[in-house]
């Protein structure tokens, strides 16, 4: 979601004559797009914000702008901490970033506009993208669902679902325009529509108030080759949304599932409303419907009460699934949100060897279902320049995994037929056939 917030705020400043440079020493305006989620992200931000007091010193001219879901956390405390800030704005107050800057050019202080009633997003098109053949599609914005441990329930609102004639009619100028892959994007795409129905099913097309709805209608538009999707909470991960993956080709074989943990005492705790046992039980699902289906998951270890019991239950179910990738967090406490109040006596020495056992033990799964897929051939849609390795090319298969294999670059946004020739934990190696 953050990406998309920057491909979009690069648009909105472009349109406005503003150029990018490679150089921040020869920016006239630097905009900062921030993320909130773990305690990490933040830190880094404030190292970056402290380095440019340095430039703007040099420069005083030089505009200053953070946008994003910390700037929406902490308003006005970040020019407090920062004052050589000249504009903080919130996830719901993109679109109005011209008028902040023209704003502050008459003003000698700074301007913090993060007010709570979202923009609607109207126009998901009207902009260039980082890859001329693949775009990012918010379908639903926000989240109801409250984790105690998530902050994003207090940085980006209420579940809120674009409207399915702006969601189809965008793609489909999309596909006109070169695009074949499209990455729908929500904090739980699962819930789309849900707030349709809420009032009365009003204004959809072809009334589609579900995600399945929304998977079956996009799947039939000409040219869209590839359609994925993330994040799917498991608790609303129904069996109309299985079948529509399943139902469609272009429809992708991967979903982000994210477990937490594998301890009911916890799940509780975090207020995710589902058991291991019915975790697993839908994760089976899956796998039984469509088997090559890839299922990625995030885990977070060292939640506040998780004793070494309960973290042997995450791991013991992490063995047990066997997930293609997870993404694992140390737990860190987020302001505002429920958790922040809970006891949590393990020291960190403790949670730091459970997150390495975790890591450890999914890394080697990681590579042994990668494994499988050595001496293979597999379709891949050629995305860049390979980021590991010099002069190869990065294609991706359709369970999201990246390959990297040799060939000309005239390749990039093309289906290719790649053979797998070695596994890693992460990627693949591959070569043309
Ligand atoms: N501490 C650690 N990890 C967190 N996540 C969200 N909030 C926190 C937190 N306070 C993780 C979850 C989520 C992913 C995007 O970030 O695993 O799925
Ligand atoms: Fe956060 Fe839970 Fe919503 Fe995901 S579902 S964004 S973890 S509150």
């Amino acid at each position: 979601m953050n990406e998309f917030d920057s491909e979009r705020i690069s648009a909105i400043l472009e349109r406005e004559g503003y150029l990018k440079t490679g150089q921040q020493e020869n920016a006239g305006l630097i905009v900062l797009n921030t993320c909130s989620v773990r305690l990490k992200a933040e830190d880094r931000l404030f190292g970056h914000i402290g380095n440019l007091k340095a430039l703007k010193v040099k420069n005083p001219g030089l505009i200053i702008c953070i946008g994003g879901c910390t700037a929406q956390s902490l308003k006005e405390k970040l020019t407090d901490t920062f004052p050589y800030i000249d504009i903080v704005f919130g996830t719901g107050n993109i679109e109005k970033l011209p008028q902040l800057i023209k704003a502050k050019a008459l003003s000698a202080k700074s301007i913090c506009e993060t007010s709570e009633n979202q923009e609607e997003i109207k126009e998901l098109v009207d902009f260039k993208r980082s890859f001329p053949f693949k775009a990012f599609i918010p379908v639903i914005i926000g989240c109801d669902n409250y984790c105690s441990y998530c902050i994003v329930p207090y940085v980006r609102g209420h579940e809120t679902s674009i409207k399915p004639a702006i969601v189809i009619d965008s793609i489909k100028k999309l596909a006109a325009d070169g695009v074949c892959e499209v990455m729908l994007l929500g904090q739980n795409v699962n819930s789309y529509g849900h707030d349709f129905n809420q009032c009365g099913a009003a204004d959809t097309v072809e009334n589609i108030n579900s995600f399945s709805k929304l998977l079956n209608a996009i799947a039939v538009i000409e040219g869209i080759k590839r359609i994925r999707f993330m994040t799917s909470h498991p608790k609303d991960l129904t069996e109309d949304i299985i079948n529509a993956i399943n139902d469609n080709s272009n429809i992708m074989g991967h979903i982000h599932l994210p477990l937490q943990a594998g301890s009911d005492k916890i799940l509780k705790k975090m207020n995710r409303k589902y058991t291991s046992k019915e975790y697993g039980e839908l994760f089976y699902k899956i796998k039984e419907k469509i088997p090559h289906c890839a299922v990625t998951t995030d885990i977070i270890v060292g939640f506040p009460g998780e004793e070494e019991e309960d973290f042997s239950k995450t791991l013991e179910l992490v063995k047990t699934l066997r997930f293609n990738r997870a993404f694992t967090f140390i737990y860190s406490s987020r302001r505002g949100t429920a958790a922040e109040t809970f006891d949590d006596p393990v020291p960190i020495v403790e949670k730091k060897k459970w997150f390495k056992q975790l890591l450890d033990t999914q890394n080697n799964i990681s590579l042994a279902e990668n494994t499988k897929m050595t001496g293979k051939i597999f379709k891949a849609l050629v995305e860049s320049e390979s980021t590991k390795k010099i002069g190869q090319l990065e294609g991706r298969l359709e369970n999201n995994t990246i390959v990297n294999f040799e060939g000309p670059n005239q390749l990039i946004g093309r289906f290719i037929d790649l053979e797998i020739s070695q596994a890693h934990s992460f990627y693949l190696s591959g070569k043309t056939i």
